[in-house]
C-alpha cells in the first residue's frame, strides 16, 4: 500500500513538474473598502454590519450579518428572462450560529452557556425490525469535579453543558429558515417535490457535526415530508469540503504572508493597545501562545458568539466593573473582517493559496457542471454545509471584489442556466453570493465588470483550469 502511493507520487512529480506554466494564476486585487483600510479599522467607529442578532430587516436585508448571513430568498431573487431555463444550482453554505469552539473559550470570564434539550443527536440506524426506528440519542456534555483533568482544559467547560461547539436552538431556527426560504425558490424553478428525492437531490456535510446538525434544521424547511435523508461525506484525509486534504505547499505560502511577512504583522504591532485593553478583561497573557495574539480570531468569535445569542458583553472574574465596551467589541469586528480580507484577497499570493487550498472543491464543482452540459446526470441540487473555512477560499478562488469574514449561514449559489437559439444549446453561470449576483473583481461579464451574472460556463471552465489546473496537476503543486 504504502509502495504503491509512494510510485504513485513519483509518477506524478515527475509528469506535472511544470504546474507553474500549465497554469495562469493572475491576482486581481479588490476593491478598497473600510473593511481593508487599517487606518480605518484601528481609528474609525462601528461595525461592518449586524453583530448582534439574526434578524435584519426587511429594507435592509442583503446587507452583512455576522449572526445570519443573507442568503436567496423569494422576497429579493432575481428571475433572470424568460429565454433562459434553470438546470441545476449547486449551493455552498456555512453552518449556522454556535457555540464557540472549545479553543475560544480560555477566557477566564464567566458567561454560562446552556444546552438544557439542545444537545446533538447521535445514534445508529440499522435495516431489520426495531433496528429501523430506535430511540433518539442525544448528548448533554457534563463535568464531574472529581476527574482532575477537567479545569486544565479550560473554565469554558465548567459549569457548561454545552459541547463547544454545538448549534444553539437559534442556530437550528436559522437553518430552517434558510432551508424553507430556498424552498420557496427553488422547488418550482426546478420542479422539485415536498420529500427529498436521492436521484435529484444531493446534500453534504464535513466530519464536524455542527454541518449535520444544521442540516437537519435545513432540511425541514426545504423539504417538509423527509425525515431521513443521506448525508454524503468523505474521509477527512481527502475532504475537498472541509478542506483537509493535505496540501503543504498552500500552508508554506500563506505562512510566508502571513506569520513571516510585516505586511500582516503591522497590524497585530498596532493593535497593541487593543489587546491590551482586552487582556485585562480576559486575564490571557501578554506571552500567551493559544492563539490569542496571532489574529484576532479568537477574541472575534468569543466576543461575537455572546452577541449573537443575546448575551453581555464580558467583565473580569477580578473587577465586575472591567468589561469589554462595546466600542472595544466593534473594533474587533472590524479587525476579524480586515484579517479575512487580508487572507484571501488583499495579500497578492492569497489567489494561489486559495486556488491550492480550495481547488479540489471546485474540480469537483466543474465535474457536475459538465455532467449537466452533457446530460448525464439527474442530479438538479446539490447542497453542501460547510464552515468559513470553506467559502473563505473559494471567494479568494472567485476573487469577490469585497472581502469580509463569510458569517453564519453565508452562502454562495451557483445557477446553470441553458438557453436556446437558433437550435443551439448554450449555457451560462450565475453565482450569487447573499442573494445577488456577485460582484468580483474578475474580467467576467459586460465591460469586465466582474459580475457573475449570466457568463457562459465555458468562461468559467477555462478559468478555473487557468488557475487550478487539472486533478493530477493540483496534486502535484500541493506537494512542492
Ligand atoms: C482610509 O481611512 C482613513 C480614515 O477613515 C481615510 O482618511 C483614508 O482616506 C482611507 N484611505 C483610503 C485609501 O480610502
Ligand atoms: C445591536 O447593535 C446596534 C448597533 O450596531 C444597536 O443599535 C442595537 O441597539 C443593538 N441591539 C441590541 C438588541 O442590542
Ligand atoms: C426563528 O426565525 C424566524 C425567522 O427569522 C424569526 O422570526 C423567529 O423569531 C425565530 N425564532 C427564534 C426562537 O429564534
Ligand atoms: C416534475 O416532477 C414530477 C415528478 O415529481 C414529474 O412527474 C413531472 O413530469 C416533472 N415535470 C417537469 C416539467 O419536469
Ligand atoms: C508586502 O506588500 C508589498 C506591497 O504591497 C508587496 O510588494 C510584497 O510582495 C508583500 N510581501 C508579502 C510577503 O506579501
Ligand atoms: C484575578 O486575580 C488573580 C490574583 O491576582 C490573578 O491570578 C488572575 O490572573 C486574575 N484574573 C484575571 C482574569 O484577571
Ligand atoms: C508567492 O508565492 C511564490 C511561491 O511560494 C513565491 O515564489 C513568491 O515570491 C510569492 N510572491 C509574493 C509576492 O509573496
Ligand atoms: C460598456 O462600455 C461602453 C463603452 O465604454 C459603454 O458605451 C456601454 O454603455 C457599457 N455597457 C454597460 C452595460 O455598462
Amino acid at each position: 500500500m504504502i509502495l504503491s502511493n509512494g510510485l504513485l507520487f513519483a509518477s506524478l512529480a515527475l509528469d506535472f513538474v511544470n504546474f507553474a506554466s500549465a497554469t495562469d494564476i493572475v491576482h486581481y486585487p479588490p476593491k478598497l473598502t473600510n473593511l481593508n483600510n487599517l487606518t480605518f479599522v484601528l481609528n474609525g467607529i462601528g461595525t461592518p454590519g449586524i453583530f448582534n442578532s439574526s434578524i435584519t430587516p426587511d429594507f435592509e436585508y442583503g446587507m452583512y450579518n455576522w449572526c445570519n448571513m443573507p442568503h436567496v430568498r423569494a422576497r429579493e431573487y432575481q428571475t433572470p428572462s424568460s429565454a433562459y431555463t434553470l438546470k441545476y444550482i449547486e449551493i455552498i453554505q456555512r453552518h449556522h450560529k454556535r457555540t464557540p469552539y472549545a479553543s475560544n473559550t480560555f477566557f477566564k470570564e464567566d458567561i454560562p452557556w446552556d444546552c438544557t434539550g439542545e444537545g446533538p443527536v447521535y445514534y445508529g440506524k440499522g435495516t431489520v425490525g426495531v433496528t429501523d426506528d430506535p430511540t433518539v440519542i442525544q448528548w448533554s456534555a457534563y463535568t464531574n469535579s472529581q476527574n482532575p483533568f477537567t479545569d486544565s482544559v479550560g473554565p469554558g467547560f465548567v459549569g457548561s453543558n454545552c459541547a463547544f461547539p454545538q448549534i444553539t436552538t437559534g442556530g437550528l431556527n436559522d437553518s430552517y429558515t434558510h432551508g424553507a426560504d430556498l424552498r420557496a425558490v427553488y422547488t418550482e424553478r426546478l420542479n422539485l417535490s415536498t420529500k427529498a428525492d436521492p436521484n435529484t437531490f444531493k446534500i453534504r456535510v464535513t466530519s464536524n457535526p455542527i454541518t449535520s446538525q444544521v442540516s437537519g434544521g435545513l432540511l425541514k424547511g426545504l423539504f417538509p415530508d423527509s425525515s431521513d435523508v443521506a448525508a454524503l461525506i468523505q474521509a477527512d484525509a481527502f475532504d475537498s469540503l472541509t478542506a483537509s486534504y493535505s496540501c503543504p505547499a498552500a500552508k508554506s505560502i500563506f505562512t510566508a504572508y502571513t506569520t513571516d511577512s510585516s505586511n500582516w504583522t503591522e497590524h497585530l504591532v498596532n493593535a497593541a493597545g487593543i489587546y491590551e485593553e482586552l487582556d485585562e478583561v480576559s486575564g490571557i497573557a501578554a506571552d500567551d501562545t493559544a492563539g490569542w495574539h496571532t489574529s484576532f480570531d479568537h477574541y472575534y468569535d468569543n466576543l461575537s458568539a455572546k452577541q449573537c445569542d443575546s448575551k453581555p458583553l464580558p467583565c473580569s472574574v477580578n473587577d465586575t466593573f472591567l468589561c469589554v465596551t462595546q466600542p472595544l467589541a466593534d473594533t474587533v469586528f472590524r479587525l476579524g473582517n480586515y484579517e479575512y480580507s487580508y487572507y484571501y484577497r488583499d495579500a497578492y499570493n492569497s489567489t494561489l493559496f486559495s486556488a491550492l487550498s480550495y481547488g479540489a472543491w471546485v474540480l469537483e464543482l466543474v465535474g457536475h457542471l459538465k455532467e449537466q452540459v452533457e446530460g448525464t446526470s439527474d442530479v438538479k441540487y446539490f447542497h453542501n454545509v460547510a464552515h468559513d473555512g470553506s467559502l473563505s477560499p473559494l471567494l479568494g478562488i472567485l476573487q469577490i471584489s469585497e472581502m469580509v469574514w463569510p458569517g453564519m449561514g453565508s452562502e454562495i449559489v451557483f445557477e446553470l442556466y441553458e438557453k436556446n437559439s437558433n437550435s443551439i444549446s448554450n449555457f451560462f453561470l450565475r453565482v450569487l453570493w447573499g442573494g445577488q449576483p456577485m460582484q468580483t473583481s474578475l474580467p467576467f461579464g459586460t465591460n469586465s465588470s466582474g459580475l457573475l451574472d449570466m457568463i457562459p460556463v465555458e468562461d468559467f471552465f477555462e478559468y478555473v483550469h487557468n488557475t487550478i489546473g487539472t486533478g493530477p496537476e493540483l496534486f502535484a503543486a500541493c506537494q512542492k
